[in-house]
């Protein structure tokens, strides 16, 4: 499978958003990831809806929309509005409401055109998202907790995609895009590709590397 590089732009200077989206572009990655935390799901607050609105015209990138938030469902119009091209959400925050928020949530995901996808916590089986991969176009396994930045990849997280991939397989679904999120770097981007995931994301790894565009390449390989 193709291997797809999503830089996480939660490392990216805050003031220059447009050169550092236009800098993905150009060193060749494949989406934009855009880490949206709301103060309560998890402890710090990034960006919104208006973000994602302006970038929206920088790249012709896909805007990979991570919601780190609670209540999704209430915030989808405003990230399909602004643009994003797949948002994803979080198991946890939806089985605190109801047993269907999490299938609802993907289905009005759906209902805008946008792609979807769910994710789990490094404490989740991924199991418990098996009942909606038949709905979802990515799956998201979260390989530290998520909040922050520079944290160290957590092993746990290799059997999770392999899980995942044997599982979509058995489902008709073989090619489902498998992406892994946190602690991704030249030594632990090789261990998810192996163990089935073919979208990666990095912050750190990508934005303090000397050279952008070798960091992409670089992760890409097997
Ligand atoms: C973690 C975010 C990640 C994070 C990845 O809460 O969802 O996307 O920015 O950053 P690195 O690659 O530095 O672990
Ligand atoms: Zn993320």
């Amino acid at each position: 499978m193709q291997i797809k590089i999503a830089p996480s732009i939660l490392s990216a200077d805050f003031s220059r958003m447009g050169e550092a989206v236009k800098l993905c572009e150009e060193s060749g990655a494949d989406l934009v990831h855009c880490d949206v935390m709301d103060g309560s799901f998890v402890g710090p607050i990034t960006f919104g809806g208006q973000m994602v609105k302006n970038i929206r015209p920088v790249t012709k990138l896909p805007l990979d929309v991570h919601l780190m938030i609670e209540h999704p469902k209430t915030q989808i119009k405003f990230f399909a509005d602004a643009g994003a091209d797949i948002i994803t959400v979080h198991y946890e925050a939806c089985a605190k409401i109801s047993e269907n928020y999490l299938r609802e949530t993907l289905e009005l995901i759906k209902s805008y055109g946008v792609k979807c996808g769910a994710v789990v916590n490094p404490d989740v089986p991924v199991q418990n998202i098996f009942p909606v991969f038949d709905l979802c176009d990515m799956v998201l396994i979260m390989s530290v907790f998520p909040g922050y930045g520079g944290q160290k990849f957590i092993d746990g997280a290799l059997e999770k995609i392999k899980s995942a991939r044997e599982y979509a397989a058995s489902i008709g679904k073989p090619d489902l895009d498998i992406e892994v999120d946190g602690g991704i770097n030249m030594d632990t981007a090789p261990l998810a590709i192996q163990a089935g995931a073919n979208v990666l994301v990095a912050g750190s790894a990508l934005f303090s590397a000397p050279d952008f565009a070798a960091a992409v390449t670089g992760l890409r390989k097997r």
